[in-house]
């Protein structure tokens, strides 16, 4: 049977659940790509640290080695921010590789110019997860919303502030201690600035702009705000419900977008959201409004939205061969 040899780049919360879900579905995987999976290798920053991985998989911090290895198909990328991964996602495209990434900094950073690259060096990149982890958002618009005008995006896209406000909602809790809960689940990145700024959101809704619009707004217009700066005493007795809101829109010629929390009644689709959640509402010229939600972070759909991409991509491929 034929061989399909992976890397994992990154072996946190998300790539061991890339490792996991692999080991835990290699018959479904054959079945529906036509070939073994096989991780052959993993960047990790720390040499030393213990992982469970097995005994012939490449463990390494040097890129190079991996990249060097024969026959190597496919990169799952879920390192945390832009650079280094920018760097090793662009040579791997050099090197032939079909690229799936978790990592939503780098692509609403330089998303436009890997697909390029992936073009020109006929590889393709899948990006399902950098957006709502499992929730097929960004496959949906792409495929089953083509001749639709996506006239305006409202979304929940941070599942730790989602979930942080619903808690301290319910229960009354304190925003550090519901935080905490938030990583100890996986939800919240290992320094959660980014999430309860608002910054993992702004990242998201910047690459659904380039999805949707071909572009994105001048960041520095942007407005962007998170559920740290709403004080604790609003979120227990506001009438209405607190949610981090993104909004995305083309005003004229130009693209506007805000990030924030905002107050919503229980008219709005967003109302009932809660927990990790994560939705999409999408304002479209021929199917009218469509909301798309579920699990927004976390190891297993996160890892669940990678793999789907990797289907896609070897079916693609495999179809090709076929034919
Ligand atoms: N920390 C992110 C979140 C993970 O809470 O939404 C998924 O991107």
């Amino acid at each position: 049977m034929r061989i399909i040899k992976a890397a994992l780049l990154g072996l946190g919360t998300v790539g061991a659940g890339v490792y996991e879900v692999i080991r835990h579905h290699q018959e479904q995987l054959q079945e529906l790509v036509g070939a073994e999976v096989q991780v052959v290798a993993v960047l990790i920053q720390d040499e030393n640290k213990e992982r469970e991985v097995a005994n012939d998989v490449l463990v390494t911090n040097d890129i190079k080695e991996i990249l060097a290895i024969p026959g190597l198909e496919v990169i799952f990328e879920s390192i945390v921010g832009a650079e280094p991964a920018n760097r090793h996602v662009d040579e791997a495209i050099e090197r032939g590789c079909h690229i799936i990434t978790a990592n939503k900094e780098m692509f609403a950073k330089h998303g436009d110019v890997l697909l390029e690259k992936a073009r020109e060096n006929d590889v393709q990149i899948g990006f399902e997860a950098t957006v709502a982890a499992g929730v097929p958002v960004i496959r949906t618009i792409q495929q089953q919303l083509q001749l639709n005008k996506i006239e305006r995006v409202q979304a929940l896209l941070n599942g730790t502030s989602n979930f942080i406000l619903t808690e301290m909602r319910q229960k009354q809790l304190p925003f550090a201690e519901v935080l905490k809960t938030a990583q100890s689940l996986g939800f919240a990145e290992a320094d959660p600035t980014n999430d309860v700024e608002g910054i993992d959101a702004f990242y998201k809704i910047m690459i659904l702009s380039q999805l949707i619009y071909g572009e994105q707004p001048e960041w520095a217009t942007v407005d962007l705000k998170g559920i740290a700066s709403v004080p604790e005493d609003e979120i227990y007795h506001s009438e209405g419900r607190y949610k981090h809101m993104a909004e995305l829109k083309k005003v004229g010629n130009h693209v506007q977008a805000s990030v924030q929390p905002v107050v919503i009644d229980d008219q709005h689709p967003l109302y009932s959201v809660e927990g990790v959640d994560n939705a999409v509402v999408l304002e479209t010229s021929l199917a009218g409004t469509i909301m798309i939600q579920g699990p927004g972070a976390g190891s297993k759909p996160t890892a669940s939205a990678m793999l789907e991409d990797f289907i896609h991509i070897f079916q693609t491929n495999k179809a090709a061969v076929l034919n």
